[in-house]
């Protein structure tokens, strides 16, 4: 009975010791984990980009001294601050042991693990994070889970041009489909060098849908087109709702980037009945009783303004 009672002091006493030694191991560590975590926060490099280039004196990665991350005569500029470690995070302990560096970028591949997408992210949001990436955020790339450096290459290398805006090759990299469009017969001066897809999307998010840039896709075609704005005195409606009704402006196969051509765009809506509209017969003979508005010629040859006519007898689209 007493022996029994020694023996379970005993075990009580042995298991507070090892509570409290546990405690006081998770006491003793929480500071000192949290002291490292400021101190490396503190330790950027006294050095700056000298202390890296010593083992990094590689043209890839000089290269971001052409770019404007690399001047530091530009205000808040990595090169203004941290620099390398601006970015890629205080690593004093990649310096002194080659333990990974803070933000490591990219896929990956290389030694160390890249940080995840979110944390890659934020290196860079931490200054940019304003104007047109407000809405980065839940857009429609962000939850596809690309990153900044998806599109844009920061160490762009020793025979780039120093601009860090991507080109369209690298949004069909991914957007196979339009690559194929824009080499259709009408399309818009795209591979011409003359426009981007930025002209019509914005890339780091939009409240409209398909990341367009302006709020509706009218307001966006006519920030060039501006004479197909209105209002018109006399108004065609499919214009006034949504100019993808009739074209589409990634490239068609038909003159003015119509998904189809007149006139069975317009009999797409309108009904045969006023200008009959058999034209042909299935073997391509012209069948007799066919309107004569049709034969030979598409509808906008008499209704020339079928964007909208501010004419007073316009009504018909006519003139
Ligand atoms: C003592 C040499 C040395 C110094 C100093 C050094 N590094 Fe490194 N670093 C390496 C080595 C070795 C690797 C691994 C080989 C590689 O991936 O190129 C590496 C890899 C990296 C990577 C690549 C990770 C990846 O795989 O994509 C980054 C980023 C990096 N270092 C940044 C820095 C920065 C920033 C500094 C200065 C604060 C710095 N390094 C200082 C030796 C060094
Ligand atoms: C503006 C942010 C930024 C700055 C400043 C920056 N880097 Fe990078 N670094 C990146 C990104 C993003 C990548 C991923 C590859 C790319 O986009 O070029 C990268 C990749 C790397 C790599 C791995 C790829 C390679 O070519 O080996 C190394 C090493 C590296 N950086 C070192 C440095 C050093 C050293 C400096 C300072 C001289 C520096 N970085 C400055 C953002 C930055
Ligand atoms: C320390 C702040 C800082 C960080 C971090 C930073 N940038 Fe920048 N970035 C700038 C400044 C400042 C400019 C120049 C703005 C100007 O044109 O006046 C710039 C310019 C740019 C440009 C336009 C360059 C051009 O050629 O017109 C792009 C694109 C860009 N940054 C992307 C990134 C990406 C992607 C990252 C993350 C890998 C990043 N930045 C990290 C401060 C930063
Ligand atoms: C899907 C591709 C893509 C992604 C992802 C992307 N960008 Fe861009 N970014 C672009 C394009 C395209 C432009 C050029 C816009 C233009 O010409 O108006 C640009 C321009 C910029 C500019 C320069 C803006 C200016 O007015 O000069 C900065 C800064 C920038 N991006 C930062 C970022 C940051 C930070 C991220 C990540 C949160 C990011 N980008 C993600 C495609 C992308
Ligand atoms: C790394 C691959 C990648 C790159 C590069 C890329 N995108 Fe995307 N994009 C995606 C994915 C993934 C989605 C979402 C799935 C989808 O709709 O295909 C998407 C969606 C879109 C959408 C449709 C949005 C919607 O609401 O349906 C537009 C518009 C778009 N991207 C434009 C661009 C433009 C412009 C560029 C170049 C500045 C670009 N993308 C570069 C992968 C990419
Ligand atoms: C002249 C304006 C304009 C240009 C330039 C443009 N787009 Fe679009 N894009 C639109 C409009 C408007 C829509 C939405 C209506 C629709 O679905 O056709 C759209 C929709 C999209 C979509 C989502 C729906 C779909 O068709 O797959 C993707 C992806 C896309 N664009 C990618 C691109 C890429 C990549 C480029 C550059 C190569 C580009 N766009 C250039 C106007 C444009
Ligand atoms: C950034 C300016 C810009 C925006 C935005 C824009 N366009 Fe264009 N558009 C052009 C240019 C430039 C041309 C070529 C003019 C030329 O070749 O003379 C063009 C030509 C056209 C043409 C005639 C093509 C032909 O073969 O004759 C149509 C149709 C067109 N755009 C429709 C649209 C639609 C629809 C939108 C909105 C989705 C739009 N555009 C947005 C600049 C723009
Ligand atoms: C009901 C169908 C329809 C809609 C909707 C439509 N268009 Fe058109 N668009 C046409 C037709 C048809 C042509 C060819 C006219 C011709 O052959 O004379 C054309 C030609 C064009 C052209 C090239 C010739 C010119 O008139 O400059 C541009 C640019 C254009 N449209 C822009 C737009 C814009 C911007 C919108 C939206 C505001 C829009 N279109 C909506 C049917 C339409
Ligand atoms: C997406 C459907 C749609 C397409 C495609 C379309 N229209 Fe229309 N159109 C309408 C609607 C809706 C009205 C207004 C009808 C009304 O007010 O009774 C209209 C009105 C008209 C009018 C004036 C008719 C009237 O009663 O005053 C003419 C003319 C006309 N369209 C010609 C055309 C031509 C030519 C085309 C082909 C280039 C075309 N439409 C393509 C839907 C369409
Ligand atoms: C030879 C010239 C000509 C051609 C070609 C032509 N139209 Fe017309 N259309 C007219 C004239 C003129 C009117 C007005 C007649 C009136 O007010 O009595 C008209 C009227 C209309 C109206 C208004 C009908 C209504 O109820 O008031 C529509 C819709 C229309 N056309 C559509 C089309 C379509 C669709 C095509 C092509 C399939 C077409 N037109 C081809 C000359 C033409």
């Amino acid at each position: 009975m007493q022996s029994k009672q020694i023996v379970s002091v005993t075990v009580a006493l042995f298991v507070v010791t090892v509570l409290s030694m546990a405690v006081g191991l998770l006491v003793s560590i929480e500071p000192s984990m949290a002291q490292t975590q400021d101190t490396q926060d503190q330790q950027f490099a006294v050095r700056g980009a000298d202390t890296c280039l010593v083992c990094h004196n590689n043209p890839t990665v000089t290269s971001v001294l052409t770019t404007k991350h690399g001047n530091s005569s530009i205000p808040g500029s990595p090169f203004a601050t941290h620099d390398c470690e601006s970015c890629h995070g205080a690593s004093p302990n990649h310096v002194s042991a080659l333990q990974s560096p803070t933000v490591v970028f990219g896929a990956g591949g290389g030694l160390f693990a890249s940080s995840s997408v979110e944390a890659q992210n934020q290196a860079c949001l931490s200054c940019h994070q304003t104007e047109d990436r407000v809405l980065w955020a839940a857009s429609v790339h962000e939850s596809a889970d690309l990153a900044c450096v998806s599109c844009h290459t920061i160490h762009p290398g020793p025979n780039a041009t120093g601009s860090l805006l991507p080109d369209i090759d690298t949004c069909m990299s991914c957007h196979l489909e339009k690559r194929s469009q824009l080499n259709r017969r009408s399309h818009h001066p795209l591979k011409e060098g003359l426009m981007t897809c930025a002209d019509c999307h914005n890339p780091h998010g939009s409240n409209a849908e398909s990341l367009l840039a302006k709020s509706t896709v009218n307001e966006t075609c006519t920030t060039c087109h501006t004479e197909k704005r209105g209002p018109f005195l006399w108004e065609h409606q499919p214009v006034s709702e949504d100019c993808t009704t009739c074209h589409n402006p990634h490239g068609t196969t038909q003159a003015s980037m119509l998904s189809v051509r007149p006139p069975f765009l317009c009999q797409g809506c309108h009904s045969e009945a006023y200008h009959p509209s058999t034209v042909y017969s299935g073997d391509d003979i012209p069948v007799v009783g066919a309107a004569q508005q049709l034969l030979g010629s598409a509808c906008t040859n008499c209704h020339t303004e079928v964007h909208g006519s501010n004419h007073p007898s316009g009504s018909r689209l006519t003139r």
